[in-house]
């Protein structure tokens, strides 16, 4: 049998759990991460294999997550729950540089994912953490997208999926998802952070395999957005990776990602990771800037819903993180972020509006003088611009109150005849 290379350690007592049974806290209550052993893979691992992979008739070889899996989660491929995620563009576009004041900017939209999301790379290695424990049953608390990947992935692997969401909240095309790819979807009138804390009670309580941030193998998927970057560059190594941030977990898990390439010595420098928060819901922001822990907020607001979280989970890992690749943290107002959006969208691109807080915070670190405009600049958009419908047609409808104001492009109507039709066509600026 091939010896294993890795284990679960936790990040504050250094505690060892072997992971063969589910376990998501250390008997200290402090988060888990997956700790591969770097000295047996050196000198073994060398990027010419992931690269051949990205090119093989093999769907797990394929994968911008399996394609790493000697430091994923390296186990028999049958155990492997993949939709072939990742295999994402990164976009260069004149008119958001343009935009954010650069000279190099690169967008990597995560939004290109199966279920059109980040999410997609995380579950496709929780589901595989959940076959290889031998599990039936997997649930999240989720703003919807976590939810949506969870239930496509749950039915890749043929177990059961139940999916808790806020209530009143959640964009009407990340509920849908959940429920056509067969989850068993459950609204609960309270916020995502009082939800993620019941839910998790209720699992641990149930023998329900929980698929939140707590889940240590969810930031190993999450982690090879990095990995593709990177291999999407030639290996060359960005001066900043941008990254909006909610719950906190994927700008943990790519800071992870880099000191694992980094410690392999298969990349010479690690970038600086942005987090980028809504200034409506920045407790991380907050607490960085003051070096104090994070202050859970009671109440968030921001029209980017995927990032109302006031009591991120990952909040140490991501301030880990930050300290190893000298990192910050900037806040955005829903404003900024509605700018950024209509110039993602205008551009061709199109995003959802919690990734456009990426784009705006890029353009404010520009403005600051943070990021100097000759560096080179990778941002994720981590959602897909169909998961947020009410967004767009309301604000092109006018219909969004003071965010509204600024350029519009209403839907236009004509009657069914060509004369109709001409003055309309002679009529557009
Ligand atoms: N962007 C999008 C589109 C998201 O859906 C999320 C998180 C984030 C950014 C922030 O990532 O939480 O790792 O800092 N969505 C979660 C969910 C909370 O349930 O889908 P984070």
């Amino acid at each position: 049998m091939r010896k294993r290379t890795w284990k679960l350690v936790c990040m504050e007592c250094r505690a060892e759990y072997s992971g063969t049974s589910p376990r998501y806290r250390c008997e200290c209550g402090g988060m888990l991460d997956v700790i591969h052993d770097i000295h047996a893979h050196r000198g073994h691992l060398d990027v010419k294999k992931w690269n051949d992979r990205r090119y093989s008739h093999n769907e797990t070889d394929r994968s911008g997550v399996w394609r790493f899996r000697e430091i994923v989660l390296p186990v028999h491929y049958e155990m492997v729950v993949t939709r072939c995620e990742g295999n994402t563009n990164l976009y260069g576009s004149p008119r958001i540089a343009r935009f954010t004041g650069m000279d190099n900017i690169l967008l990597k939209h995560e939004g290109e994912n199966p279920t059109g999301s980040f999410k997609d790379r995380g579950m496709s290695a929780g589901l595989t953490a959940a076959k290889m424990l031998g599990m039936t049953q997997v649930a999240c608390a989720s703003t919807g997208n976590s939810a949506a990947a969870m239930a496509s992935y749950a039915a890749t692997a043929g177990m059961q999926a139940i999916v808790f969401v806020p209530e009143g909240t959640v964009a009407m095309g990340k509920l849908h998802q959940s429920l056509a790819y067969g989850a068993r979807t459950i609204q609960i009138p309270c916020d995502f952070d009082r939800l993620l804390r019941l839910v998790e009670d209720a699992c641990l309580a149930g023998g329900v395999y929980l698929l939140n941030s707590m889940n240590p193998f969810r930031f190993e998927g999450e982690k090879t957005i990095g990995y593709e970057l990177l291999q999407d560059l030639g290996w060359q190594v960005p001066d900043w990776v941008v990254v909006p941030g909610g719950n906190l977990g994927h700008s943990a898990a790519l800071a992870k990602g880099f000191r694992e390439l980094y410690d392999l010595r298969l990349i010479g420098r690690m970038p600086r990771i942005a987090v980028i928060q809504a200034a409506g819901a920045n407790p991380f922001y907050t607490a960085f800037r003051s070096r104090n822990p994070v202050a859970p907020l009671a109440k968030v607001s921001t029209f980017a819903a995927a990032i109302a979280v006031g009591n991120p989970y990952s909040w140490k890992k991501s301030l880990r993180g930050l300290k190893d690749t000298d990192g910050l943290v900037e806040e955005v107002s829903d404003r900024e972020i509605l700018d950024a959006k209509l110039a993602v969208d205008a551009a061709g691109i199109g995003a959802e509006s919690a990734s456009c807080a990426t784009v705006a915070g890029i353009r404010k670190l520009v403005d600051s003088g943070t990021i100097k405009k000759g560096e080179l600049v990778c941002g994720i958009l981590t959602g897909h611009l169909l998961k947020d419908l009410d967004t767009v047609i309301n604000y092109h409808q006018g219909r969004l109150g003071e965010l509204s104001a600024g350029h519009v492009n209403p839907l236009l109507r004509a009657a069914a005849d060509t004369d109709s039709i001409l003055e309309i066509i002679r009529n557009v600026d």
